[in-house]
């Protein structure tokens, strides 16, 4: 093996701390990944980070390069030092971008126009022309785009998917999903960036169902239709708290999939979650439905640990957790990781792609 890939993070958020960066810094300890650099718009997130308990017990000894610095004024804002880290990247490096969904788009623009290999969390932009020209783009410089759709790793997404296809469920029709997240995210950095005229729930978290359904189908979405409540943030600004999308795909097939930012922060499981396809077949239907909330796993501890400081909560090891291995530390193990790992990883042009995470989804972009 060569000297492996360095990889940037641009954004230093909640989806960097709770998958991201633990899949890196593993990555880096098993020598498949080189130096970590971190921007963020200030060093506050970054501090976090840096200091983070969890990260020290599981990565112990491992740290990244902050920018802005750790001892830069925390209320300086620095919105384009992202392009002078890229700046001093050598090319075909592992740029992860982890932005408020509004930012992607220029973010993954001027990473490929250093010629960097990128992995973009979903939505991967909000405007089907902007996928094109980025698609447009990599492909002239041989340059590869993940869109982070972990849900394409769960081992029941790659079986109904099979499944599927061997023609065992019928042809999808009529489909419904759920993605609520928790109330307390509206105290959150959300308050910020997630607001009425950027972006609403459906496009936060009702694409990775969207994809889901192309994913384990084939078919593509071809219309949609989203409404939305409107609601304040603590700080006052207006937010779609709730959504519903409904979403016509090439057959005529339609799902439903409602959203938000509001499942009970009390309630057993970070979030709520999970599909159901009804398929016709050849005089029956056939069904696929898949509870991706409670997976079976149910944990009540004596502390209020749990997501939104509950008690009583249902675990999912499937996406993400951190165990022990043979390693110091811990491991991030689940779909989440692995999706990270192989974009980030075999965005190293010598090594092969799965041919599930090679797929641009142009689909997708064209529902937001
Ligand atoms: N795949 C998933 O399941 C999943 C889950 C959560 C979030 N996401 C996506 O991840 C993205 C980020 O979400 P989050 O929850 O981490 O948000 P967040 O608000 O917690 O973090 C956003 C980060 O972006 C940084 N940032 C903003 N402007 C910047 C700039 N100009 N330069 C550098 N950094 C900048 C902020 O400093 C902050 O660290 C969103 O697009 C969201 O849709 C995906």
């Amino acid at each position: 093996m060569g000297k492996p890939i360095d990889a940037v993070i641009i954004g230093g958020g909640m989806i960097t701390n709770d998958l991201i960066l633990p899949t890196v810094y593993h990555l880096q300890r098993t020598g498949e990944l080189g130096t970590i650099d971190i921007c963020a718009l200030n060093n506050a997130p970054l501090k976090e980070l840096h200091s983070s308990p969890a990260l020290k017990e599981a990565f112990p000894g491992q740290d990244f390069t902050p920018h802005p610095s750790l001892d830069e004024p925390e209320d300086k804002m620095c919105p384009d030092l992202f392009k002078e880290v890229l700046d001093s990247l050598p090319p075909r490096q592992a740029v992860i971008v982890a932005l408020p969904d509004q930012l992607h788009y220029g973010a993954v623009k001027e990473a490929l126009l250093r010629d960097q290999h990128v992995l973009c969390v979903k939505p991967l932009v909000l405007k089907y022309e902007q996928s094109i020209e980025l698609e447009k783009l990599a492909y002239e410089r041989g340059l590869f785009i993940g869109v982070e759709y972990h849900k394409r790793f769960d081992r029941r997404s790659l079986l109904a998917r099979k499944d599927y296809r061997n023609g065992l469920f019928g042809e999808f029709a009529m489909g419904e999903a759920r993605m609520i997240e928790p109330y307390y995210y509206r105290f959150s950095n959300f308050q910020n960036w997630f607001t009425a005229d950027k972006t609403d729930p459906f496009v936060y978290v009702g694409c990775p169902y969207v994809d889901l359904v192309y994913f384990i189908s084939g078919l593509k979405p071809v219309s949609v239709s989203v409404e939305g409540v409107k609601l304040p943030f603590p700080n006052g600004k207006e937010a779609f708290m709730w959504a519903v999308g409904r979403v016509r795909f090439e057959n005529g097939a339609l799902l439903n999939v409602i959203d938000g930012l509001g499942y009970p922060d009390d309630g057993g499981g970070s979030n709520d979650q999970g599909l159901k396809m009804y398929c016709e077949g050849d005089g029956k239907s056939g069904m696929i439905e898949h509870n991706d909330q409670n997976r079976g796993a149910v944990y009540s501890y004596l502390k209020d640990i749990g997501p939104g400081g509950t008690y009583y909560n249902y675990v999912n090891p499937d996406f993400f957790k951190m165990v022990p291995w043979e390693g110091d530390g811990l491991k991030p193990i689940g779909y989440g990781p692995e999706s990270v790992e192989a974009s980030s990883v075999l965005s190293s042009v010598s090594r092969k792609k799965p041919p599930h995470c090679q797929e641009m989804n142009r689909s997708i972009n064209a529902v937001n």
